[in-house]
């Protein structure tokens, strides 16, 4: 009797220095942009915020730069727990679900704040879900910002783009709209870009301005057109069982750190996309055009047909809340 009190006691402090002792959960958040960019930014801020608040429990590894994998790689690590959180561009989801690609509508959002009241709204908040039978689950949608084109010849109007070849990102949204302009585009990941341009694989691209500044774009490009026609945003993503096998104080703290980098990514995103538009034009190296409201109604025009094709497979419902969220 004596003996097995002894051994329970010694198994429950065995135990017990098990549990105290346990190693920290750790997280690997995989991105490819680099950290000045709001994508950035927030990955280490959320790493910060993490360490502080939960130290000894979990901890975070960033990896930038595309160092560890590429868009398309980092959702298969994601399912085989190789990373735990990423945040791939909602064009790069459509494998997964077909509701994501409202996001990449052209001229669908009249600004970011449009994009963030929808975002926050009832179907934003519905379609962090949409990916759950795939095994992920969405977290928070942070910004980028909207999207300008750029060329090695100059742009004004659609006429001018035509044959060209653009690089695009892995979406059929996109694909579509290129199309539309008598483009052919080219699927490249993110790190391919730069090298791409150079040696003249593709001569056009769409991107935001934090991603064109920090990447160097407007070395190789020698006309941006301010065209705004579309967003450029995230999907913090995690494996959907890796989170709900996540001891529930720690989940709760981490949805509570993601929320608050959320709006700080968010307030900031603006300013970013600001101060690298304006690093480009003092570079001198590029020239930044801004269309006329008549220019950009030709562009918006030739944009048209993209709305058609994808309406269906997105969901009017899906499209008509976008819609709403532009007042
Ligand atoms: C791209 O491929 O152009 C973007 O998705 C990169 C990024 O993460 O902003």
């Amino acid at each position: 009797m004596h003996f097995i009190t002894l051994t329970l006691a010694a198994f429950t402090l065995l135990v017990t220095s098990v549990a105290v002792h346990a190693a920290p959960i750790k997280i690997k958040f995989s991105h490819v942009v680099a950290e000045s960019t709001p994508k950035g930014v927030g990955a280490n801020m959320f790493k910060k915020l993490v360490e502080e608040r939960l130290a000894g429990k979990v901890v975070v590894e960033v990896y930038p730069n595309s160092q560890l994998y590429d868009d398309k790689k980092v959702m298969e690590a994601l399912l085989l727990g190789d990373v735990q959180m990423a945040a791939p561009s909602l064009a790069k989801f459509g494998k997964y679900t077909k509701k994501l690609q409202v996001f990449d509508l052209p001229f669908l959002f009249d600004d970011l704040e449009a994009v963030e009241r929808f975002q926050y709204g009832d179907m934003g908040k519905k379609l962090l879900q949409s990916m759950r039978k795939k095994g992920y689950l969405g977290l928070a949608y942070w910004h980028n910002g909207m999207k300008q084109l750029s060329s090695k010849a100059k742009l004004r109007v659609p006429a001018d783009i035509k044959g060209l070849k653009c690089r695009i990102q892995q979406s059929d949204v996109l694909q579509t709209q290129f199309e539309a302009m008598g483009v052919n585009p080219q699927k490249l990941a993110f790190a391919e870009v730069y090298n791409a341009l150079q040696t003249g694989v593709v001569d056009c691209a769409e991107n935001p301005w934090s991603n064109i500044y920090s990447k160097k774009f407007h070395e190789v490009q020698k006309y941006f057109l301010e065209t705004n026609h579309g967003v450029l945003d995230y999907l913090l993503v995690t494996n959907a069982g890796f989170w709900k096998k996540l001891p529930a104080d720690i989940r709760t703290e981490l949805e509570k750190i993601i929320a608050e980098v959320t709006v700080e990514v968010n307030k900031r995103a603006y300013d970013l996309a600001m101060e690298s538009r304006q690093n480009v034009i003092d570079s001198g190296r590029s020239q930044v055009l801004a269309p006329t409201k008549e220019e950009v109604a030709q562009w918006r025009k030739i944009m048209e047909p993209v709305w058609k094709k994808f309406e269906k497979e997105i969901g009017k419902d899906v499209i008509k809340a976008a819609l709403q969220a532009n007042q």
